[in-house]
Formats: structure tokens, C-alpha cells, sequence
């Protein structure tokens, strides 16, 4: 992951936010080579997901929306984390990533495992003996009893469990200063407040939004009743979201301003599982083909009760390894007719379809694909870095001296930010003309660069660091027969090709 962090800050991908005013935590500036890998991620969502099907539209809805819908969608009273904070040196943290992280699983599973731990060990389990130190009642088979009952009971409300997991479990420790003394942890909500217009008051506030999911829902009946869709279609997006993370960290994976990509798919009821199911296999598709990443790094994992959000019926998570483990990419939630009946019921309007067919009348169901595309960035930063031993003469030098580590971004052509970069072999004329009339040429249809600065072996080693995966060369031959050596970043193999058909040769290789 350092590898990363420093190759994005020296090539221009991705910069420490403000960093000439000492930075702000955990703000992030895409920079020239970032953006446009942004972009292409983007681009290939949108054309895979919306214009490539008959059942898709897009929207792109206003991040400030009216408060009440997020009190409609249960964000004012739902969306929130467990915060402690350390007694001692008064870090805050996540209750429940901090029981995670020392247990290595995720929150519910730990609290499994706790009360099965607790069934094998019996008295002897550290949390019941500290039940019986501190208790009045010193019979240790019925404190066995009650600390399973009690996480049992405290496994709906995570507040809850963890406040009984960090005061009966000693060897929890703070990360900052290893005290095991924590405050009773309290729901902090993630939602970012502002006001809208000249005068603070609570009448003027508003929300960014925690999700841009919201933005489609409201806009059910507008985009249905406009595009004249029927059902099953959805609507998709691409927009920010805000949310005031207590622990953000790991360089892009967990920010406080991030972008997402969401779908909200909207169906009859009895039809929501295949549908469900096939929108999964269109993630599959999306992560191995359409942005060429490997499978094996990829795994699902299903959300269980306890960890469900307040809208899902049914939620499956893919996950990614990452450097620091596996952690969530994207997900899809079954949101049932959660939603569309909540806005219904706060906003008074009707949010129904009625089915042309069948004449049923019904507020419908909705299948949730979404998409962080920071985090799915990210992935493609991990996916390309690539480090290989090249052997470049050096005149006085042994060939052990000579071999050099270089670093190379193995983008697929269609991520790649740069698609080529056309290199005059000398700066001075003929040279420098020529391959700035092929780099007109090429400008047109794709990001290209031009580069005449350094030796050809400098500036192919840039190249590769920044993943471009073909450089067009043109030397005194150029002049003679109208042709350039077209260098592949992975082969590193050269052969010569007409200019006339470098246009079309780029074409085809970045389908
Ligand atoms: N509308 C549903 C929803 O927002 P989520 O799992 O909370 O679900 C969806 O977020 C995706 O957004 C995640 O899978 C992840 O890729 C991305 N995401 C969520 N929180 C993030 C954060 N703090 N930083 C970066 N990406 C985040």
C-alpha cells in the first residue's frame, strides 16, 4: 500500500488534500492521471450499466435534498456508529471496529464466537470471570449462564454490545496507547450537516447526502412517468456522498467524501430474487470482463440478521483483497418497497405503478447494485502495480549494475489514463513537426501524450509507470517510409507500423 500511496503522489494520480496548508485528514485530490482513471471507470459503469441496456436510465439528482427525506429513509435515526473514546489519551474509535480488528471478523460473528467461546470455557472465559470479580453474586455456573443471555439479548443494538464487550473484555486495548479503559459508547450519527442560506438556524439545515441513492428514489415517478418505462427498469447514478466517518483511513478505501455508483432497480414483488440473482451475475461480469480485474481477489460474503441495514431484506457484499485485508467494494441490498413507501408516507404523494398488463396497482420492490467508485479506483491502482527487472545498457557498468527494478502500471487498455504517448526520438526539426501532427491526429479520439523531454528509455520508463500501454516512436524512418515503432508496454517488444493505420491500430486495442 506505501508502494501505491507514493507512486500516486510522484506520478499525478492521487495527492494529499490542501497540502500546501499542512493538509486536512483524510481528503484526497485526484490529480491529471487520476482523473482520468476516474473518468474511464466511470464511463465503462455507465456504458455497461446504462446505455448498453433497454432497461436502464441515468439521472444525476442534487446532493442538497429537503431534511425530510432523510427522515423518511431512516438516516436521522438509523445512520449511525457505536464512538468511545479512550479514557486515557482520548482517541476516539469505532467501538465495533476495534472489537473487529481484534478478533479479525466482522462485528456479529465476533459476538458468535464470544458466546460460543464462553459455552466451551465456561467460568474460566475472561469475560464471565470478570462477571464474578465484579458481581455480588459469586455462583460462577449462573454467571455463565448470564453473560451468554446478556450478549444473546445485546446482539440487535451494537451500542449495546459494544459497551458490554469493551467493559468485560480487559485485553481490548486502545491502538493509540494500549489502555483498556473506555467511556460508554454513544450513537454518533454520519450524517454532515450545513446550512442553507444566510442565517444558522436549525431551520436552515441541511444534509450532504450519505448516499445518492436517496435522489433516485424521489425521482421514481418523474423518471417513470417521463421515459415511460416498464417495470422492471431502473435508474442510474453517479454523484458524491458525505459521511463523517469516526475511523476514515487506508488512503482511499474509507473517506469522508467519497462518489459512489447506484442503481436502484425497480420490480413486482414475486420476481425479486431471479432478478436479484442476475444483477449479481452482471457484478461478476462487470469486475472480470468490463474492468479486467482477477477474480481470485475477489470473494462475496453475505450480510447476516444482525448486520443487515435498516432497509435490506437480503444483502451480499463483494469484497476485495486488499492490502490490509478483505474489506467491502461494492454490494447490492434487497431495499424491498422500503423506500418508495416511506416517501410515500413523509411527502403524501402516491409513488405506484400501475402495470399496463395485469392492471395491478403496486408501490414496487427495489434491488440495490451500488458501486464506491473511489474504492473501485483504488482496486485498479492495486491491480496494475506491477515491479520487473529490465536490463538497460549502462556504458562502464557490469550487467548485474545494469539491471534496473521497473515499476509498471498493468492497466487494461480501456482503464489505462493515457492511451499512448508519441515520442520524437530528437526534440530538434524534422523530428519534433512530425510527431506533433501524430499527436493531433491521435488527440482527437483519445487522451495522448507528447513527450520529447529525456533519452527514449526515460521516457518509456515514465510511460510505464503511468500504465500507458503503447508509445509511438518516430525517428528518421518516419520521414523515409512513414512509419513508427509501436512499443507495448508489456512486451516491451517493438515493430513498426504505417501512421496511416495507427489510428485504427489504437481503436482495436482499446475496445
Ligand atoms: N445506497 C447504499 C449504500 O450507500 P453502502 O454499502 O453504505 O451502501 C455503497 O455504500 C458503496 O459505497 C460501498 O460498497 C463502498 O464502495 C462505497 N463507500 C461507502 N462508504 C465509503 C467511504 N467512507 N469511503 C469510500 N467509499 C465508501
Amino acid at each position: 500500500m506505501e508502494k501505491i500511496v507514493s507512486l500516486c503522489k510522484r506520478r499525478g494520480f492521487v495527492f494529499p488534500g490542501s497540502e500546501i496548508y499542512g493538509g486536512l485528514a483524510n481528503t484526497w485530490d485526484y490529480g491529471p492521471y487520476g482523473v482520468e482513471l476516474m473518468n474511464n471507470v466511470k464511463k465503462l459503469w455507465w456504458s455497461y450499466f446504462i446505455h448498453r441496456r433497454e432497461d436502464m436510465v441515468g439521472l444525476d439528482a442534487a446532493i442538497l435534498m429537503n431534511p425530510r427525506v432523510w427522515e423518511a429513509s431512516g438516516h436521522v435515526t438509523s445512520f449511525s456508529d457505536p464512538l468511545v473514546d479512550c479514557k486515557k489519551c482520548h482517541e476516539r474509535i469505532r467501538g465495533d471496529k476495534l472489537i473487529e480488528e481484534n478478533f479479525g471478523k466482522d462485528f456479529f460473528t465476533c459476538i458468535d464466537d464470544i458466546i460460543s467461546d464462553i459455552e466451551k470455557r465456561g467460568a474460566e472465559h475472561p469475560m464471565v470471570k470478570e462477571n464474578i470479580r465484579t458481581g455480588t453474586n459469586k455462583d460462577p455456573s449462573w454467571w455463565v449462564k448470564e453473560t451468554r443471555s446478556d450478549l444473546e439479548k445485546r446482539k440487535k443494538n451494537s451500542i449495546s454490545a459494544v459497551n458490554y464487550i469493551l467493559k468485560h473484555d480487559r485485553s481490548l486495548k486502545c491502538p493509540k496507547c494500549g489502555a483498556s479503559d473506555f467511556t460508554e459508547s454513544r450513537s454518533f450519527n454520519l450524517m454532515f450537516k450545513t446550512y442553507q442560506g444566510v442565517i444558522e438556524e436549525d431551520a436552515a439545515m441541511v444534509y450532504l447526502r450519505p448516499e445518492t441513492a436517496q435522489g433516485i428514489f424521489v425521482n421514481f415517478k418523474n423518471v417513470q412517468q417521463t421515459t415511460r418505462k416498464k417495470i422492471p427498469f431502473g435508474i442510474g447514478q453517479i454523484g458524491k456522498a458525505f459521511r463523517n466517518e469516526i475511523t476514515p483511513g487506508n488512503f482511499t478505501f474509507r473517506t469522508r467524501e467519497f462518489e459512489q455508483m447506484e442503481i436502484e432497480y425497480f420490480v413486482h414483488e414475486s420476481k425479486w430474487k431471479n432478478i436479484y440473482d442476475s444483477w449479481r451475475e452482471n457484478m461478476n461480469t462487470f469486475f472480470v470482463q468490463e474492468l479486467g480485474f482477477k477474480k481470485d481477489n475477489m470473494r462475496w460474503r453475505q450480510h447476516d440478521k444482525d448486520e443487515l441495514s435498516h432497509y435490506s431484506k437480503e444483502t451480499w457484499d463483494i469484497e476485495y483483497q486488499f492490502p490490509f485485508g478483505w474489506g467491502e467494494l461494492w454490494g447490492i441490498a434487497y431495499r424491498t418497497d422500503y423506500d418508495l413507501k416511506q416517501h410515500e408516507e413523509f411527502s403524501g404523494e402516491k409513488l405506484e405503478y400501475l402495470d399496463p398488463e395485469t392492471n395491478e396497482k403496486f408501490v414496487p420492490h427495489c434491488i440495490e447494485p451500488t458501486f464506491g467508485v473511489t474504492r473501485t479506483v483504488l482496486v485498479a491502482l492495486l491491480e496494475a502495480y506491477d515491479e520487473d527487472q529490465v536490463f538497460t545498457e549502462k556504458p562502464g557498468k557490469t550487467p548485474q549494475e545494469s539491471v534496473e527494478t521497473r515499476v509498471v502500471m498493468r492497466f487494461s487498455p480501456k482503464l489505462a489514463p493515457v492511451k499512448a504517448a508519441v515520442l520524437p526520438l530528437m526534440k530538434k526539426e524534422p523530428l519534433g513537426p512530425k510527431a506533433r501532427e501524430i499527436f493531433q491526429l491521435l488527440a482527437k479520439h483519445f487522451v495522448v501524450e507528447y513527450d520529447e523531454s529525456g533519452s527514449v528509455g526515460k521516457r518509456y520508463r515514465r510511460q510505464d509507470e503511468i500504465g500507458t500501454p503503447y508509445c509511438f516512436t518516430v525517428d528518421f524512418q518516419t520521414l523515409e517510409d512513414d512509419t513508427v515503432t509501436v512499443r507495448d508496454r508489456d512486451t516491451m517488444k517493438q515493430e513498426r507500423v504505417n501512421v496511416k493505420e495507427i489510428l485504427s491500430f489504437l481503436q482495436d486495442k482499446t475496445r
